[in-house]
């Protein structure tokens, strides 16, 4: 897949603008995972090394088409002007605003506007008329068909940034089976089935493993027939579990689930963790974590492989008692010299909890659903414009 980047754009005296993913999670206003923001700061760089005029815009959160205080880039513009090492003007609107003759200006965030996520048309050319290039940096969002991601690029010639050139190059070769390091070993964890089948269903022909764990992995027990007690199970999805792991007898990819697993009785910090074989598990009993025995095949498995893919935690990491096993999953992943790539908002956080530093994987993605997607064979619609015929 060939993009158009903005080392073929001419920036010289040019306003650009920015579309990033500045949807960080926050707690009591402040930022607590700034990893989207450092990784737009190499586009901010090249763009005002290159003499552009740079016009950032993005969404947070989820505010349903109105101005929600709460939901204002506002709130995060002291960690941005800290990241990026520049003064930056906010700006409290997207459209319908003059934009000052500043080296960075940031505007409001564009979902106060419903029409953003409408992809309207003449709410992308109002956005569009602020500048003379648009430079599409945010992967977290490219799965998205919004008017500042998608609609923009029917206005203005438009290139990738070095962030989401990076993520297509390191993931671009995941989909095509000629170019993979083998064994490939794909690890799903996390909660919810429906949004993992995809990415399980596309590699059931490519990866020689698939580890599963997390509360997903009770929905695969349960369809082999085991008892999971309390545990977090898609019972709707038990089928959907068993045809895939019936694909993957066919095509001779070996599914992993765990053979022991932590269980407790309740989710507490004060709740008891016993670890036990799978046959084992009662009825008030709840899956929380996979055991030792299965970290320990895990990590082998892991220390077998020539390329990793991680997406979504193993247990319930946010609890001391159930993050072992993400913990020692990333920790393996983050010895390998093998490719490792890791996604997935929580499975970031959980690097971030650990303090495992980024640079010890290949490549971090910025993106949870839009990762999920691009891995899934889909055509994200913010990355298609962009595509070199
Ligand atoms: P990601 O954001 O990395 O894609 P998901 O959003 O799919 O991951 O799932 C993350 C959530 O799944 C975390 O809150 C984690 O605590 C939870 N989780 C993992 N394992 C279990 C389990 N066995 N039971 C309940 N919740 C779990
Ligand atoms: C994300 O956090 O995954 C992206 O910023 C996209 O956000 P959305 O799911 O609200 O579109
Ligand atoms: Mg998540």
């Amino acid at each position: 897949m060939k993009i158009q980047t903005i080392k073929e754009a001419d920036l010289s005296n040019k306003k650009v603008l920015l579309r990033a993913d500045l949807n960080v999670p926050t707690k009591d206003g402040k930022v607590t995972d700034t990893t989207r923001i450092e990784a737009v700061k190499p586009t901010v760089d090249f763009l005002l090394k290159n003499n552009a005029q740079v016009i950032i815009c993005s969404h947070f959160g989820r505010p349903k088409g109105e101005k929600k205080d709460e939901l204002s880039l506002k709130h995060i513009l002291p960690t941005i002007e800290e990241i990026l090492e520049y003064e930056v003007q906010f700006i409290d609107d997207c459209i319908d605003i003059e934009v000052p003759d500043a080296p960075i200006s940031l505007l409001e965030n564009t979902r106060f506007h419903k029409e953003e996520k409408e992809n309207d048309a003449d709410f992308a050319q109002k956005l569009a008329s602020h500048a003379d290039i648009f430079v599409m940096d945010a992967f977290g969002a490219a799965h998205r068909a919004h008017a500042s991601t998608e609609g923009v690029t029917n206005h203005l010639p438009s290139y990738a940034g070095l962030l989401l050139e990076s993520e297509i190059n390191s993931m671009a070769p995941l989909l095509d089976s000629k170019q993979i390091e083998k064994p490939l070993t794909l690890i799903i964890g996390g909660a919810k089935i429906d949004t993992k089948i995809g990415i399980l269903n596309n590699f059931l022909d490519k990866a020689d493993n698939i580890i599963i764990g997390g509360a997903l992995a009770n929905t695969f027990l349960l369809a082999q027939g085991h008892d999971v007690g309390k545990s977090l199970v898609e019972e709707d999805q038990v089928e959907t579990a068993q045809e895939i792991l019936m694909k993957a007898s066919e095509t001779g990819c070996t599914i992993l689930l765990p053979k022991d697993v932590i269980v407790a009785d309740e989710i507490s910090k004060e709740a008891t963790a016993i670890d036990i074989p799978i046959e084992d598990v009662e009825l008030d009993m709840m899956i929380l974590d996979i055991g030792k025995n299965t970290m320990e095949s895990y990590v082998e498995l892991i220390q077998n492989s020539k390329t990793i893919v991680m997406n979504g935690p193993l247990g319930l990491y946010e609890f001391p008692q159930f993050e072992a096993g993400t913990y020692v999953i990333l920790e393996a992943l983050a010895a390998s010299n093998s490719t490792t790539i890791v996604g997935g908002g929580d499975s970031v956080d959980a690097l971030n909890k650990f303090n495992i530093p980024h640079k010890k994987f290949t490549h971090i993605s910025t993106g949870g659903g839009a990762m999920i997607e691009f891995l899934e064979g889909k055509q994200l619609p913010a990355i298609a414009p962009l595509i070199k015929s």
